[in-house]
């Protein structure tokens, strides 16, 4: 048997993603018109044998409750929300749930972060790890030397795979392969949890005390209280022959910003014409607007024949789009109203908001710049004829005025 573990974080994590996490968590925002997590976990339905998915974070239960009971009766698959009473760092939040993800004895425990966007190829993960024989085996991609530095950099043997080196976030150059954060274990990472302090003073020479170690044994947390997986486990476990890597040639971002939202909201559209072509839109301008490339469009969204949607757009439940509008490479969010003639490009527009006539919300799409993109918060309202560029607008303000590269508070 088989386990997934998704780990979520929590309310503190999401504040990069402000405006857009006041109401929502960020494992819940839409990406291809689906929420982010629901990429991770759909993967997981095709691994052999899963009989559990946990998500695990510190996020209130009931933001994820209605979430989790219908994508259960969807995948037939019990999916579990375990609620951490703080954060316990990536390796702790698995360590204080040992129990219930041990309950039914699996011999496979895959570890996902929530935060990325790839194709999580876990059947082919789990085939490697059972040939490596080792305790951990991690997803790894070649990025540039440049943006390497914002993951975990490590160094793998060429021909037997091993994890040789591994450092999280260096400051010197190390290595172009990074950590993707997406992990198989066995059983056994719970006990290099919580030998944890062995392993720290194996490095780092701290003094031991001794006896804290077997003192510590009956208790619901390492003897320690925030473990983190990179750091404290996969950098001392390196080159010791249990930690393996399968690299990933196909796509891989991680999702910090809203900016990259976009990005892999775009990407999943595109996975989307092997995986799932029927959530995809299509049209012709007739009798349904205009589609061009990759469109997701929520059943209950109301779209003029007029309007032309796309590349790359998603546009969620409730949405009404009047004649005439145009819109590209943007996430359209609930509730959403494009009055007739406005343009929406390379931007996110929050739930309820409101886009006048001939009015233009738009930005250049640079997303790594931070106004590389024009976000709207919740209930924003945009007066006809209004010019909103490279801009970020906070929940409930009525713009009359156009605005370029402002953050409107
Ligand atoms: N439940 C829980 N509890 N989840 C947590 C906690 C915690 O205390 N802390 C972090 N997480 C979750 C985050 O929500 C995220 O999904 C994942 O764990 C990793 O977050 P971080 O520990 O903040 O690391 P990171 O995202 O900056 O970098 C990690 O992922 C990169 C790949 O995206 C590292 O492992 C890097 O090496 C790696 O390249
Ligand atoms: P050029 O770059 O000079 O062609 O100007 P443009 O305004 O056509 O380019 P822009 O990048 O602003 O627009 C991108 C797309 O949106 C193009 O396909 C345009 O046809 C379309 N577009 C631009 N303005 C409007 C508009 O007011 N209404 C509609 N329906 N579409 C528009």
């Amino acid at each position: 048997k088989v386990v997934a573990v998704i780990l979520v974080g929590g309310p503190t994590k999401g504040t990069r993603f402000r405006p857009l996490s006041f109401n929502t968590p960020e494992p819940l925002f839409p990406l291809a018109g689906q929420p982010m997590v629901h990429h991770p976990i759909s993967a997981c339905k095709r691994i052999p044998n899963l009989v559990q998915i946990f998500l695990i974070g510190f996020y209130e239960e009931r933001e994820f409750a209605l979430y989790v009971s219908s994508i259960s009766n969807e995948l037939k698959v019990p999916v579990r929300y375990l609620k951490e009473d703080k954060p316990h760092g990536s390796a702790g939040g698995l360590y204080y749930f040992r129990d219930e993800i041990m309950e039914e004895s699996p011999s496979h425990i895959f570890l996902l972060n929530c935060d990325v966007c790839c194709n999580f190829p876990l059947p082919n993960m789990l085939d490697a790890h059972k040939r490596y024989g080792g305790i951990g085996t991690l997803l790894v991609i070649k990025v540039s030397a440049e943006s390497a530095n914002q993951f975990g950099e490590l160094v793998a043997d060429p021909t037997t795979k091993e994890l040789l080196h591994y450092t999280e976030k260096p400051e010197t150059f190390v290595s172009d392969l990074i950590n993707c954060g997406v992990y198989v274990f066995t059983p056994k990472i719970f006990s290099a949890i919580q030998n944890v302090n062995l392993l720290r003073e194996d490095r780092a020479d701290i003094n031991h005390v001794a006896g804290f170690q077997s003192q510590q044994l009956a208790t619901r947390s390492p003897p320690t209280d925030f473990v983190r997986l990179d750091q404290d486990i996969l950098s001392p476990l390196a080159g010791k022959k249990q930690l393996y890597t399968y690299e990933t040639m196909d796509f891989w971002e991680q999702i910090k910003t809203p900016g990259m939202s976009i990005k892999c909201s775009a990407l999943y559209l595109a996975q989307f014409r092997v995986t799932s072509p029927h959530l995809l839109a299509s049209g012709d301008g007739k009798k349904n607007a205009t589609v061009v490339g990759d469109v997701y469009i929520h059943p209950s969204a109301k779209v003029h024949p007029t309007a032309k949607i796309g590349p790359d757009v998603s546009v969620s439940a409730n949405v009404r789009i009047a004649a005439g509008v145009r819109l590209m490479n943007s996430i359209i969010l609930d509730d959403v109203e494009i009055k007739e003639n406005a343009v929406v490009m390379n931007a996110i527009v929050g739930w309820k908001s409101s886009i006048g006539k001939w009015s233009r919300v738009q930005a250049d799409g640079d997303y790594n710049r931070k106004l590389g993109i024009t976000i709207l918060g919740e209930a924003v309202t945009v007066e006809d004829e209004v010019v909103v560029i490279n801009s970020i607008v906070l929940p409930n303000k009525m713009l009359n005025l156009s605005v370029q590269e402002e953050i409107i508070l």
